[in-house]
């Protein structure tokens, strides 16, 4: 594996192989550190706990260092287009920032959100691209405008870990949030669940669909791999007979640079799309996941959350165990 830039760098087999070797870490059975006096940067746009954490522990448990910077805060704020005439507010361009990295340390994690401005050029995941074309290191995506990876490998293991293996009723359900949030964890989500054979649904509200292609993506894989991908539009429809009900918020396509017209286009779906008991009692006893953060009794309740069928605090144990076994599989030469 060079880099680690979204699930679909990888086939099914080297995902299962994946979990295997997190679930290995997990259980104290492998003490190995091909990390061994190496150094990896991790480079955070955005604000992080539990990747950051889990990120700087995995490494140091590898035998490596972490380095941390962050553009614009810790490091020079950072120019990711191609040509650009650098006459504005960006300091360093990728290019040098990436080469430089790389005399020091032997892979770059990053972690670029998207902006929500402009829906054509974020789909295509420019940021986590540049650091890609100029790095002759390995890249580890820590959630980009499109994919979060690290995570959806770290879902699929926790999914396995709760219910065992084989096809599960996978739901991914669309959650009311006060404001637009990136579609990186749902895509992520869908394309890992097609990948891994599970009957996929995801239940949003019209207007709330994710990336064409991306869903058209995901539905040939979830056939070729023995699975599903369904649509709905119906919150309870998607809760019915689930065995995963997995909560996120995003933003809409269309409001992309008009994130206000978002917030009052959103309102009328508050206290429907909320993850509560009611819905939960639809399913066939479902866990409920989340990747976190999140805003209780907004996106879940109480009740739900703090109940024996969340799963989030093991999905976010997971996320060190995941990306340590990604690590180890760059690095086993
Ligand atoms: N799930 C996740 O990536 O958490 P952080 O944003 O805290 O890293």
């Amino acid at each position: 594996m060079k880099n680690f830039l979204t699930t679909r760098d990888s086939d099914r087999t080297e995902l299962e192989k994946l979990i295997e070797s997190a679930l290995r870490f997990k259980q104290g059975g492998d003490q190995s550190q091909p990390l061994s006096r190496k150094s990896v940067a991790l480079v955070f746009f955005n604000p992080s706990l539990r990747t950051r954490a889990s990120m700087q522990v995995g490494i140091y448990e590898l035998g490596g260092n972490a380095v941390s910077l962050e553009p614009g805060g810790t490091s020079w704020t950072l120019e990711h287009r191609d040509g650009a005439v650098m006459d504005g507010d960006k300091t360093e361009h990728i290019a040098e920032f990436v080469r430089v990295l790389e005399r020091y340390c032997v892979a770059i994690g990053v972690r670029t959100f998207a902006a929500l401005k402009d829906w054509k050029e974020e789909r295509t995941d420019p940021v986590l691209n540049a650091f890609a074309k100029y790095a002759s290191v390995p890249i580890i995506n820590l959630e980009s405008a499109m994919h979060h990876p690290c995570q959806a490998l770290a879902d699929m293991m926790t999914i396995r870990e709760k219910l065992g293996e084989g096809r599960k009723r996978v739901v991914l359900t669309w959650a009311w949030h006060p404001k637009p949030l990136p579609m990186a964890v749902p895509n992520s989500f869908a394309l890992a669940a097609a990948q891994m054979g599970h009957d996929v649904v995801i239940a949003h509200p019209d207007g709330y669909q994710l990336d064409e292609q991306l869903i058209e993506d995901a539905r040939g894989l979830a056939l070729g791999a023995g699975g599903s991908l369904e649509i709905v539009n119906d919150v309870n429809e998607g809760f019915a007979d689930a065995d995963v009900i997995y909560a996120k918020s995003w933003g809409a396509k269309q409001f992309y640079g008009k994130s206000e017209q978002d917030i009052v286009h959103r309102w009328q779906y508050r206290s429907k799309w909320i993850v509560d008991e009611d819905k939960m009692a639809l399913t066939n006893n479902a866990i409920f996941m989340h990747c976190l953060p999140v805003r209780r009794n907004v996106i879940v309740t109480d009740g739900v959350i703090d109940s024996p069928a969340s799963a989030v605090i093991d999905e976010a144990e997971n996320r060190l165990h995941v990306q340590k076994a990604v690590m180890a599989e760059i690095f086993k030469g």
